[in-house]
């Protein structure tokens, strides 16, 4: 992968055939971060083949960890005493450096994470993540870049309640309280799946915690952790992509390794849309013969439709027949990815953070640049319904998130290429 690299796609092909979806990015990246919590050598499979497990490995290994990763499965021996500082050159590649604030002042009492800023999806405050490790009994500051976060004598247990169930504060907070000595309750929490996953692996370590996937988590604090090994959950965001493919390209894919009941909204959707889904065992199979109907979405907390997969639904409306309206409730600059699909004729009116979209009969082909991961998806989506060629821009945005997916689409028929 190379940082100028680019996709080239030609529309125009429906997509065919089987794909396997990976452990999912926003949990592989939390369970490593909790492996701190217990010396030893923890364990996790199904681990997806993507450059932000390479960024966490390396933040781990400078906080003194031994950590290897062969195929999907990374080792992680953590010391008796880790380091606790995540410096500004890891955490500006990969918000997720912010997972190891709660974990660290658990354990080793002190933590500074410096502070990752905005990106192109807007403003991303800490100030719960904040709130929550002082309520434990944290102090905590911001500092020369950096937050900070000391609690010389142990977290103690508390009741927080979350202004918005964000899914990175619910799990920092989590992974602090999993040590605090008493009973800590989170309300108003995240129900996400992958926080789910974080949670049953602090299980798996020997914590107590009970309400996982519901919005009052409560946690019994424990004196240790031990290591334990841990499969990470199948990516629900990339499930989804392959069925919004599916719909988009009036397809036919199987999608396998995955947990169609992880997105029961987004299948709603589809299906509203006019696709027929089909469920089993390990995965579902979405199947599409016509020109999809518009289908107005709000992006929610889980289990509401997930703003990662906002993208692709715009991409769907975008071809679709009627108009749509789609809400973004969850992070503000989600739309930057709107204008550059107008760049393919699409039909789309922003008003604040809702967005008409207008079905047109067929996109056409332009450059256009991937924002963020998701966003680069979704260009790429909407390629494969453009006349002639798209050239989507800032590739590495979607190797971040999406490990082999230009050779996946090729497999499935369509005709994508790197450039
Ligand atoms: C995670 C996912 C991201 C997904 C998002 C929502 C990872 C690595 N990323 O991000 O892909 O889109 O969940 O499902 O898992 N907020 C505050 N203050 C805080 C924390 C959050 O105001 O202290 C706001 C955010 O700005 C945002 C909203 O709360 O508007 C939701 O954010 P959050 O759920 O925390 O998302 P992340 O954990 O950052």
């Amino acid at each position: 992968m190379n940082s100028s690299d680019r996709f080239r796609v030609v529309g125009g092909k429906a997509l065919h055939g089987e794909v396997a979806v990976p452990g999912a990015k926003n949990s592989v990246l939390k369970l490593m971060a909790a492996t701190l919590l217990a010396p030893g050598t923890s364990t996790i499979t199904n681990v997806p083949g993507i450059l932000d497990v390479e960024i966490m490995s390396e933040l781990l290994t400078r906080l003194g960890c031994t950590v290897t990763h062969v195929r999907d499965v990374v080792t992680v021996d953590v010391p008796e005493r880790p380091s606790f500082r995540a410096d500004y050159d890891l955490v500006r590649k990969m918000r997720a450096s912010i997972n190891v604030l709660g974990p660290l002042v658990a354990r080793v009492g002190r933590a500074e994470v410096a502070l990752p800023g905005g990106d192109a999806i807007g403003p991303r405050p800490l100030d719960m993540h904040i709130k929550g490790l002082e309520a434990l009994g944290a102090a905590a500051k911001i500092e020369h870049g950096f937050v900070i976060a000391e609690s010389a004598d142990g977290l103690t247990g508390a009741a927080v309640t979350l202004d918005f169930p964000s899914v990175g504060a619910t799990e920092n907070i989590m992974m602090a309280a999993v040590l605090a000595a008493g009973t800590t309750t989170i309300d108003n929490a995240a129900r996400e799946p992958d926080l789910v996953d974080i949670g049953e692996f602090l299980i798996a370590m020997g914590a107590d915690i009970s309400g996982l996937g519901t919005s009052t988590i409560t946690i019994n604090g424990v004196k240790q952790l031990a290591p334990a090994t841990h499969a990470t959950v199948p990516d629900r965001i990339l499930a989804g992509t392959w069925a919004f493919a599916a719909v988009i390209t009036q397809g036919d894919i199987t999608i396998n390794s995955a947990r169609a009941d992880h997105l029961e909204l987004p299948l709603e959707k589809i299906t509203a849309a006019g696709a027929v889904v089909t469920r089993f065992d390990n995965g579902f199979r979405v199947r599409m013969d016509h020109r999809p109907k518009a289908v107005d979405v709000a992006t929610l907390p889980y289990p509401g439709f997930p703003t990662d997969l906002q993208p692709m639904v715009i991409a769907m409306n975008a071809v679709s027949d009627g108009t749509a309206i789609v809400t973004e409730n969850v992070f503000e600059g989600r739309f930057m990815f709107v204008n550059e699909l107008s760049r393919l004729g699409a039909q789309i009116h922003v008003e604040g953070h809702h967005a008409s979209i207008t079905g047109v009969g067929e996109l056409s082909g332009a450059p256009v640049m991937a924002t963020d991961i998701r966003a680069g998806v979704g260009l790429v989506l909407a390629g494969l319904v453009s006349e002639g060629e798209t050239i989507v821009e800032d590739a590495f945005h979607i190797d971040r998130g999406f490990p082999g997916f230009a050779e996946a689409l090729c497999a499935l028929g369509a005709d994508v290429s790197r450039i």
